[in-house]
This record gives C-alpha cells, structure tokens and sequence, in this order.
C-alpha cells in the first residue's frame, strides 16, 4: 500500500479591491450579468463571465425551468455559449458571482459537481487551464488557478480508450 496525496490551494483575498484592474472588471461584469439570470424558482441569480485566451469575453447565467431539473447552470451556459461562438478558442479566466434574492450574497461560492466535471473536460479539450474567481457581491475572493483541481480523480475522455 502507498498512500496518494492531492494538494490543493487557492488565493483568498478579503474583497475584490484586491485584485489586479483586469481581474476587478472580469468580477464586475459577473456581477453585473446576474441581472440576466433567469432564477424565478431558486431566487439565486449566478453570473459567469469568461475571458478567452484571444480577449474575447463570454457571459453566461443560469436558467431555470418549471421542470426544475431542465434548469442549467450560469457555468454550463456560458461554456456551450463559448464553444458556440468561439470553437477551439481555451478559456483563460471565469469569474464566477451570484445575487441571492433570498439572503446574503457576501461568500464565495463554487461550481456544482456536474459544472466541475463540465469545466474539466473543456480544459481538456482546448490543453488549457481555467482560471477561476469566485465571489459573491461582496466580501472575500478566491482564485483557483485551474477549474480541475476541484475534481480530483475525474473520470474522462481517457478512461474511455
Ligand atoms: N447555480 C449556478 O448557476 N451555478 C452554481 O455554481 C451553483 C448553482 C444555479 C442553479 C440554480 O439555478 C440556482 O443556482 C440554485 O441552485
């Protein structure tokens, strides 16, 4: 028997006045595209905000359905919006927001497990790693350098040779 080990950190900052001027306008436009959730169920508008590797930028926010598992993730909307748009072209940066209508909106929050894995094989597939920031409206930031790390041990294309 060896044991295996999994090291993961992340940058915390206390707010996001920080962060470096391009980081603090990628996190305000992940503010500013929560108003474009469409959350009339769970009242928890997400933003996510991409910067690509060629500057382009790329919005996504969750959208909800009366059946509720139709509903999709402000990550996973702004993934296939990217790979509409911009075939082939990595993600360099996400910043990811939220607006509780219901409570508080002052912590970071991470991707869900399907957005994890959904975040994972795209830097896999474009051999680029995403960046992320996460934070609320206010309070602390975390910056992870790269989405998989939050996946360990995934499963992926690879396994299926
Ligand atoms: N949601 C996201 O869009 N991204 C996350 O990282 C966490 C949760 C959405 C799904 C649902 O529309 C609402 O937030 C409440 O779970």
């Amino acid at each position: 028997m060896n044991r295996q080990e999994y090291n993961f950190s992340f940058e915390v900052y206390n707010s996001s006045q920080e962060l470096n001027d391009q980081d603090a306008a990628l996190v305000q436009k992940a503010r500013d595209t929560t108003k474009n959730a469409y959350a009339p169920y769970s009242h928890f508008d997400v933003g996510a905000v991409a910067q690509l590797v060629n500057g382009e930028i790329v919005s996504g926010t969750n959208q909800e359905n009366a059946s509720y598992p139709v509903g999709i993730c402000a990550e996973r909307v702004l993934l296939s919006a990217a790979a509409s748009l911009f075939p082939n072209v990595a993600v360099h940066t996400i910043a990811i927001s939220y607006h509780n209508n219901n409570g508080q909106s002052n912590h970071p929050i991470s991707p869900c497990g399907i957005c994890r894995q959904t975040l994972s094989e795209y830097e896999e597939r474009t051999k680029h790693p995403i960046r992320l920031i996460l934070s609320g409206m206010e309070g602390k930031v975390f910056i992870i350098s790269s989405a998989s790390q939050l996946l360990p041990l995934s499963f992926g294309g690879e396994d299926l040779k």
